[in-house]
């Protein structure tokens, strides 16, 4: 199938700048879905519509998917890539900051989901890709709220590509591995041999949307991208069930509540 029609969240930056890109160069008819107005990028790409909609609002997602059906122009394929990710693995763990990532991650896809589902069956098959993360299968080690929007995103995926097979509905996910976009740079609290190993196993950012761009057109439900940062994974999977107090110090992630333990107890040891 070639796209001739796709919306994709989150373009000012990253993986959506480079889907934006990728899909504006081909002559796709693209819908680019941001929370602000950057109006470099409006003029670079005079073609695209842009549509300044909050993912996280559920009433403004609804009235831009209703609107697009109902003036038939509903695209072929949605790429729900918007995603934002906080330090908050520690003690300066934050309610609302908490509540915003998976406001983002998890119900910035969400309201796109519904709507879509509550439409009268479409004559031609409409993709619905959410962009995951491999992360999700050990924790982001500085990423509490990342790690759960992400597991919960995969989880709701993983359910609806079975229930909806066969249907006008294809839903797809990419667990991507890292690539180097503002979110990748953010953490520069990982320790040195982190940051390196991470850089070895990553992969461009043109690649990364060839990928996806290639991805959202087939049928297929999952996505690893790259391949090569697959043994990166395992191995840190690995790594935290063999090797005690990897990640410093809890069994899963890597913050610590640096509280003194009761009087008179030991420290227990988690990892
Ligand atoms: N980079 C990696 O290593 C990596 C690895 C695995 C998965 N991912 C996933 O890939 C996706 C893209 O991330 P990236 O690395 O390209 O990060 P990025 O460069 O930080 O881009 C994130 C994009 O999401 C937009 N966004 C954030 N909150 C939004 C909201 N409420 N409504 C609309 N747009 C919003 C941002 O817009 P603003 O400019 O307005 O903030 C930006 O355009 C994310 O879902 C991320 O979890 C990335």
């Amino acid at each position: 199938m070639s796209v001739e029609s796709v919306l994709v969240t989150g373009t000012t930056s990253g993986v959506g700048r480079a889907l934006l890109d990728l899909y504006a160069r081909r002559g796709a008819k693209v819908i680019s879905v941001n929370r602000r107005r950057v109006a470099e990028l409006e003029s670079r790409y005079p073609g695209v519509r842009f549509e300044c909609v909050d993912v996280r609002s559920a009433d403004e997602v609804e009235s831009l998917v209703r609107g697009l059906a109902q003036s038939a122009e509903l695209p072929d394929v949605f790429i729900l890539n918007a995603g934002v990710n906080r330090v908050d693995n520690d003690a300066t763990f934050d309610r609302d900051a908490f509540q915003s990532v998976l406001e983002t991650n998890l119900y910035g896809v969400l309201n796109f989901v519904e709507p879509l589902t509550r439409l009268a069956p479409l004559g031609s098959p409409r993709h619905i890709v959410a962009v995951s993360s491999m992360a999700n299968y050990v924790g982001n080690p500085y990423g509490l709220g990342y790690t759960t929007s992400k597991r919960a995103l995969t989880t709701c995926f993983e359910v609806w590509s079975r229930m909806y097979a066969g249907t006008d509905l294809i839903f797809q996910r990419v667990m991507l591995g890292p690539v180097p976009t503002a979110m990748y740079t953010m953490q520069r609290s990982f320790p040195a041999w982190m940051g390196w190993v991470k850089d070895v196993f990553s992969t461009s950012l043109d690649a990364t949307a060839i990928a996806i761009a290639r991805f959202a057109s087939s049928r297929r439900r999952r996505l690893f991208h790259p391949w090569r940062s697959v043994p990166l994974y395992c191995g840190l999977w690995l790594c935290q069930r063999l090797i005690p107090g990897f990640f410093r110090g809890t069994k899963t992630l890597a913050g610590e509540a640096r509280r003194e333990p009761p009087r008179g107890a030991r420290r227990e040891r988690t990892g």
